[in-house]
């Protein structure tokens, strides 16, 4: 499956873009009757969840793959109230605020690679399966104050065969929910051999890494 794919019921549009997938299977798993597991042909079916059943479903989904807006074009979801990271076990980053990637709006979720092999950078296509990439989700705690300000457009800018540089207010979090960090200005490693994960610490340069 490739590509994007539109349904909209009375209520509400979903929209669904295979190539962001991450393959979490939260979508399948909470709402079977919504997402149909393992069918030929139209698989994705609004009308038998209400609006806000289906927001909760797009706000489960960590990669953006599935985003909704009302049939109108008026927007559904909102942005969160804390920008988040997470950094996920062997896998990539999650971020959840409102995004923009390589200058451009980019909605409120995405999965980002971590390990440097995706095809699809800066986002994740699970690459990280096959490549065995190992990296913890709980790395150590570095002490910060809590920001005045949680939220807010949070600026990624994937750079030219180097890391990910992150600027806006964002709380690092690791697989069960402790903070990392709190940060406004942050140099994330994408290309999966940096000695400090999740931070660059120039390695990339060592390893020759190329991001397009
Ligand atoms: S919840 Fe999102 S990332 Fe997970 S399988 Fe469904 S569409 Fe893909
Ligand atoms: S991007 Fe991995 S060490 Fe800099």
């Amino acid at each position: 499956m490739s590509g994007k794919e539109i349904v909209s019921s009375a209520e509400v549009t979903v929209e669904f873009n295979a190539q962001r997938c991450i393959h979490s299977r939260n979508c399948v798993l909470d709402r079977p009757d919504v997402f149909v597991p393992n069918v030929q042909g139209a698989w994705i079916h609004p009308e038998n969840a209400t609006a806000d059943e289906v927001l909760e479903i797009a706000h489960n989904c960590p990669s953006g793959a599935i985003q909704c807006r009302k049939p109108d074009g008026a927007a559904l979801e909102q942005a969160p109230k804390v920008n988040l990271v997470h950094v996920r076990e062997n896998g990539p980053l999650a971020f959840h605020a409102p995004l923009s990637i390589a200058g451009k709006a980019d909605g409120f979720r995405a999965t980002l690679c971590r390990c440097g092999a995706s095809r699809t950078k800066p986002y994740c296509d699970q690459s990280h399966v096959g490549s065995g990439f190992q990296a913890t989700g709980e790395p150590d705690t570095t002490p910060s104050e809590p920001l005045q300000q949680r939220d807010g457009e949070l600026v990624i800018d994937p750079t030219h065969n180097g890391p990910l540089h992150v600027t806006g207010a964002l709380e690092l979090v690791s697989g069960t929910g402790r903070t990392i960090q709190r940060v406004t200005d942050v140099w994330l490693c994408r290309c999966g051999h940096s000695g400090n994960k999740p931070y660059c610490d120039g390695s990339h340069v060592k390893y020759g890494f190329v991001s397009d």
